[in-house]
């Protein structure tokens, strides 16, 4: 079968021919027809991420939806490795395989599991977002940035504030729910000062945070008080990405003048909890009240779509 196959960390993958898989005890054969091309895939293929495989070759992609032997549409998660989901065929465990609602197709179920489940945990799993609250959305303008601003209103948000760097796309997101944009691209002290002028406005309650490094260091730099103050209810941050940079320089003083708590979004949260969030984002991606775009991409075009910033639109794979 033809498949995306990395043979090497920190290249992208090249379409060959691959072993067919076989499914074993509690697993079944996935002929899979849509793969997103997620950040994750690409962290995971450079070896930067903390899971990137040890042993080569295997072939690419974390999730996707296919037919199943009986015909069955499935979106499924974490293929057997070396096996992967940009492949015309692929093996999962029967119970990492989930139904699709009949009205979305398959690329945009591809496309929304992701970014949709992770920004539904983030904000009602990790943060525990309470109706009324204010919640900032640090790199708003990405895919999964979109979606939190979604389903932050969605989740009963008061008022969401998106920040992100790519302006035209900024600007679409008041379409989306955001009440108010803040523009990335800016010196640091025009950065802190606008972040502070929201935070004075309407204390942020929660953030979710994409990017880490240098954006989030002014976000801390604009809400570390200048004064004593009375302790305050919590900001919560939850950690999710890292696009613009793995490190963040965290000083004294933030933590020791704000009721800030940052929270970090590791493992696979319980599974009832999980079902849920998948559940949910399918329900309202086929009700139409949430919006993702999308680029389709033949599995043959693989290593030039590989290299590709589509900004804000998220590459699917068709094998
Ligand atoms: N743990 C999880 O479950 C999970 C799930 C989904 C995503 N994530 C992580 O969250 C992050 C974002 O994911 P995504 O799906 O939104 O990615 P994406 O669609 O590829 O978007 C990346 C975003 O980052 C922005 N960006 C890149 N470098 C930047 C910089 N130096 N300063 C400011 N903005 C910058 C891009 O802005 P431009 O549009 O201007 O290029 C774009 O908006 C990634 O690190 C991803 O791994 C984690």
């Amino acid at each position: 079968m033809r498949a995306a196959v990395l043979r090497q960390l920190g290249k992208p993958p090249g379409v060959e021919e691959f072993a067919e898989p076989v499914a074993g005890d509690g697993e079944v054969l996935v002929h899979v027809t849509a793969a997103a091309l997620k950040p994750v895939d690409r962290q995971m293929a450079a070896g930067t991420h903390y899971a990137s495989p040890r042993e080569l070759p295997v072939l690419c992609g974390s999730d996707g939806v296919g037919l199943l032997e009986d015909g069955t549409r499935v979106f499924f998660g974490g293929p057997r490795a070396p096996f992967g989901a940009m492949a015309e065929r692929t093996v999962v465990r029967r119970a990492q395989c989930f139904s699709v609602p009949a009205e979305l197709d398959d690329a945009t179920a591809a496309a929304v599991a992701n970014p949709g489940v992770s920004a539904w945990l983030s904000l009602k799993h990790s943060a525990k977002l309470a109706a009324g609250e204010t919640v900032l959305i640090l790199g708003a303008t990405g895919v999964t940035g979109m979606m939190a601003v979604q389903i932050a209103k969605v989740l009963g948000a008061g008022r969401v504030v998106a920040a992100g760097r790519n302006e035209r796309t900024l600007r679409a997101l008041g379409a989306l729910g955001a009440d108010v944009a803040i523009q990335l691209n800016r010196s640091e002290q025009e950065l802190i000062e606008a972040f502070r002028n929201e935070a004075g406005n309407k204390r942020f309650d929660v953030i979710i945070d994409y990017l880490w490094g240098r954006p989030t260091e002014s976000l801390l730099a604009a809400i570390t008080a200048d004064e004593f103050t009375v302790a305050g209810p919590e900001t919560r941050l939850v950690e999710v990405g890292e696009s613009a940079g793995p490190t963040i320089t965290l000083p004294a003083a933030v933590l020791r003048s704000t009721a800030l708590k940052i929270l970090g979004t590791a493992g696979i949260p319980p599974w009832a909890t999980l079902i849920e969030a998948f559940e949910q984002v399918m329900k309202r991606a086929a009700r139409g009240e949430l919006r993702i775009a999308i680029e389709r991409v033949p599995l043959a075009d693989i290593e030039q779509a590989w290299e590709r910033n589509a900004s804000g639109r998220r590459i699917v794979v068709e094998p």
